[in-house]
């Protein structure tokens, strides 16, 4: 029975998808024992466990209650924002709420009232847990996307932070970057930062309202365009340098420098849907708790990324699980 089982649990590695479970119960030629393997937790809906800063403060519409025109008429101005109202305000937890009942709610700024002067805000998401992205960020505007932002990352809890990449419909005019695309990139520019022009079109088409940070895209110069190949991602995430690193974040800043020039401003944020926290390889789960997501650490590990070894297991210095060998990578188990 007991053989049984482990035979089992042997197989699931394959069954169940690459690098899920820790650990098996196997039996050997000296009886029962455990064995190990790296593993990552599953991809999970990461906006549930973010929280939203926008700046700079009153740059949310509706303090005092304004009255907006539609986009497709100037002239017709029957909306109404008002912040003290529930049916008419739109702050910021909006960006992340479910959209289940059909009707669009959203995030939305004050009226772009001292045109030309920019308007300019900052939406910053924290998760105060390093994540990695598995899948494409998409940002919706409701009305109308900004024809300049920028979109950076910090590693570190919002210490510091780094640019991630650049919109704008002229990219040499607003940033001095040629534009360039994530499909023309290579296995050696994988994770460049960069300017495109793919997302910043002036409004016009109410069908254009999406801004991308392509995922899945990079991930396919390594992985072929079904992603079929994960292998071969998994073994260039170990060699190529700074690359797992370009992948995670512990918060992300989208810069609006020029919002829609018309008067009023739409935006809603279905966020990362698919990223998964980063546990060094060494935690299948994670799990919120006291406020904070939290890896639930195998290996004699611990830590909230599992980054350190338990303590009286610190025979050999720590070291994060490896995705190679292929299928079931290294432990590298704390002794
Ligand atoms: C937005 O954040 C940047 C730093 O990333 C800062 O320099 C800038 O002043 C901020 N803008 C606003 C409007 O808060
Ligand atoms: C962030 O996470 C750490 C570690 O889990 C926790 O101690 C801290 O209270 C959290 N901070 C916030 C602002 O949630
Ligand atoms: C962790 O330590 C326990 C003893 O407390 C041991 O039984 C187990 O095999 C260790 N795990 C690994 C992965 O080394």
């Amino acid at each position: 029975m007991l053989y049984l089982l482990a035979l089992l649990l042997h197989r699931l590695p394959l069954a169940m998808g690459q690098y899920d479970i820790c650990k098996s119960w196997v039996t050997t030629d000296d009886g029962p024992s455990w064995e190990f393997y790296a593993c990552q937790p599953k991809a999970m809906r990461m906006k549930d466990y973010v929280t939203v800063r926008v700046d700079p403060a009153g740059i949310t519409c509706g303090d005092p209650p304004e009255r907006f025109c539609t986009h497709e008429n100037p002239y017709l101005c029957s909306d109404e924002c008002d912040a003290s109202n529930p049916d008419l305000a739109h702050p910021p937890k909006l960006m992340f709420d479910s959209e289940d009942e059909g009707l669009a709610t959203y995030w939305q700024s004050v009226t772009w009232r001292r045109y030309p002067e920019p308007l300019l805000a900052n939406i910053t998401l924290s998760w105060n847990k390093s994540i990695e992205l598995t899948d494409d960020i998409v940002i919706t505007f409701e009305y109308g996307r900004p024809t300049i932002m920028m979109l950076e990352k910090s590693l570190d809890n919002g210490r510091t932070w780094h640019p991630y990449q650049y919109y704008a419909d002229d990219c040499m005019e607003a940033f001095s970057m040629p534009a360039r695309r994530v499909r023309d990139l290579s296995t050696t520019s994988a994770n460049r930062v960069l300017c495109t022009e793919e997302y910043s079109r002036w409004v016009g088409s109410k069908k254009e309202k999406t801004v991308r940070f392509e995922v899945r895209d990079r991930f396919a110069i390594f992985a072929g365009p079904d992603l079929k190949n994960m292998d071969n991602l998994y073994t260039r995430l170990e060699s190529a340098k700074g690359l797992k690193d370009f992948f995670t974040v512990t918060d992300l800043r989208m810069r609006l420098t020029h919002l829609y020039r018309f008067q009023t401003q739409y935006l809603t944020l279905p966020l990362p849907s698919s990223s998964r926290c980063k546990c060094n390889l060494h935690a299948n789960l994670c799990t919120f708790k006291e406020g904070s997501l939290q890896c639930e650490c195998e290996h004699n590990t611990t830590g909230q990324d599992c980054g350190k070894c338990k303590k009286n297991f610190r025979s050999r210095s720590w070291r994060a699980g490896s995705y190679l060998p292929l299928p079931n990578g290294s432990p590298n188990a704390c002794k």
